[in-house]
């Protein structure tokens, strides 16, 4: 039994221990891992960061991450302080009234929604992007450049939107993206988006970093037919062995398909989030932790390299090969060229899910609707090879339906379920889900179109785009033909 004074002397960079739900541990090995960074964690160096730590973070995951001389026994609970860790003015605003469900119309209205009620730190997280916000913005305002070519006269009284999306037959051709802490924006976190899919038979794609643990999520899927499906998403971790169990893990659950996320060999520079930690540091009184780049030093950790910063093609193949052929669909997210776009569909995986993760990783990288355009210019029998998904930016059902009509199999949304569950827990995702559905619905109509197969590059103008493409694309040689 350790005293919690004993733990205080530990409280530095060299040497981190904290109090966990009554438990000591010693982080000071895992805190360049981190995902957030090591500052989360060293601002609760030698004290009790019980409260940070549970709302948004899977039962269990300590265990998991850390090995076992880490775990240095129970505290003496007579010699806790419970400490208020509520920042004094960055809190959360308890006068905002959230308006009726029913009142929204469209995955704006559940967007402001959310806005009124999360607390800042969970709004910061959900909104911010890289930089400057150029590829954020931009996402959202090259779906506005693609304009319809509708056709009329046609008996459009019935329409079916069935798809099979990350090899499970949906009633809708979108999915639930990955993303993680859902907990920072509603008590139930995860459970709201898997319960949600479960409901109207679409497919969630669960973060690695999920708030709420996969066994937990995968029930939600009774494996009925019609009742969507489980995805698992993969951030590629630095330790293979770390890589196989996450993989076997997610075999085990009989999760549908693995998304093996490609574009984050370090993690974007999203400067709202660092202000917003920069403000916490300063009203506590701490010193502000600065950037320093370890370019020169061998032995330095990697800046923002939270992940795999080593990950390359030939990892895609043996993770291709543990994930095994009979499981589902094997699919690469972030791809953002047409080359690795042709690239990937080299390597034997089933799909290529194109994306600049929301805006969140480089910026001025191309909108997801870029790069598909660039793979039809470029290289348009990837389009045949493999599975396209994407996301980014998409708010209507009618952008959905301009992914579908330029060859994309499914489309993927993040923030706007983040948003959902935030104002309305699972309510608010269904709502969403509704939402979508009648905008694709009635698109379909107005279109002239009554099943999904029969959207096709003519019901689209993208002049306005095909303008702003790449002229010439570097020349692939394929590295090698990749036999699995
Ligand atoms: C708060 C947040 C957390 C995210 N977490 C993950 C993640 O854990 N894994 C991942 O592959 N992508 C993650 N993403 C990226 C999303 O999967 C997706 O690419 C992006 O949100 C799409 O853009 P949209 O939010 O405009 O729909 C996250 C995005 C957000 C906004």
């Amino acid at each position: 039994m350790l005293d919690a004074s004993e733990v205080a002397q530990h409280s530095t960079k060299r040497s981190c221990w904290v109090i966990i739900s009554n438990h000591v541990y010693d982080l000071t090995d895992f805190l360049e891992n981190h995902p957030g960074g090591p500052n989360v964690i060293l601002r609760y160096a030698g004290k009790d960061a019980t409260n940070e730590y549970e709302p948004v973070h899977p039962a269990g995951t300590l265990q998991r991450h850390l090995p076992a001389n880490k775990h240095l026994g129970p505290v003496d609970q007579s010699t806790l302080t419970r400490v208020d860790d509520t920042p004094p003015t960055l809190g959360k605003s308890e006068s905002s009234i959230v308006p009726h469900i029913l009142v929204c119309q469209s995955l704006d209205d559940i967007e402001s929604a959310a806005r009124q009620k999360l607390s800042r730190k969970a709004w910061v997280y959900y909104d911010s992007a890289a930089d400057g916000l150029h590829s954020f913005r931009t996402n959202r305002l090259d779906w506005a450049k693609i304009s319809f070519r509708p056709r009329v006269l046609r008996n459009v009284a019935r329409v079916n939107m069935q798809r099979r999306i990350l090899g499970h037959v949906a009633n809708l051709p979108f999915f639930i993206a990955p993303a993680a802490m859902a907990k920072l924006g509603h008590q139930d976190g995860e459970l709201c988006l898997a319960k949600g899919a479960a409901e109207k038979n679409i497919v969630y794609c669960s973060s690695t970093y999920s708030s709420i643990s996969h066994e937990e999520l995968a029930p939600c899927f009774d494996r009925q037919e019609g009742r969507g499906a489980l995805s698992f998403q993969l951030y590629v971790p630095k330790n293979k062995g770390d890589s196989r169990a996450l993989i076997e893990r997610a075999k085990a659950l009989g999760c549908k398909s693995l998304v093996i996320t490609v574009d984050t060999p370090v993690v974007g520079k999203r400067e709202e989030d660092d202000r917003y930690k920069a403000e916490l540091e300063i009203e506590e009184g701490r010193e502000v932790p600065r950037t320093t780049s370890a370019a020169n030093n061998e032995e330095a950790p990697i800046l923002r390299g939270y992940h795999s910063s080593t990950v390359d093609w030939d990892d895609i193949l043996w993770m291709r090969n543990a994930w095994g052929s009979n499981q589902g669909p094997v699919v690469l997210k972030g791809i953002q060229t047409a080359e690795d776009a042709y690239l990937a569909s080299l390597t034997g995986v089933d799909g290529i899910y194109l994306s600049n993760h929301g805006g969140r990783q480089l910026d001025f990288a191309p909108s997801a609707i870029r790069t598909l355009l660039e793979i039809h210019k470029f290289y348009p029998q990837v389009l045949d090879d493999v599975e396209v998904y994407l996301d980014g930016g998409v708010r209507r059902g009618s952008d959905i339906v301009k992914a579908l009509c330029l060859g994309a199999r499914g489309v993927g949304l993040g923030r706007p379920f983040l948003y959902g569950l935030s104002a309305y827990g699972t309510e608010g995702v269904v709502k969403a889900i509704e939402i979508l559905s009648d905008e694709i619905e009635t698109a379909m109509r107005l279109l002239g179109v009554t099943n999904l197969d029969q959207l096709n590059p003519h019901y689209v103008n993208c002049s306005l785009l095909a303008k702003e493409l790449p002229e010439n694309v570097t020349p692939t040689n394929p590295m090698r033909q990749h036999k699995l």
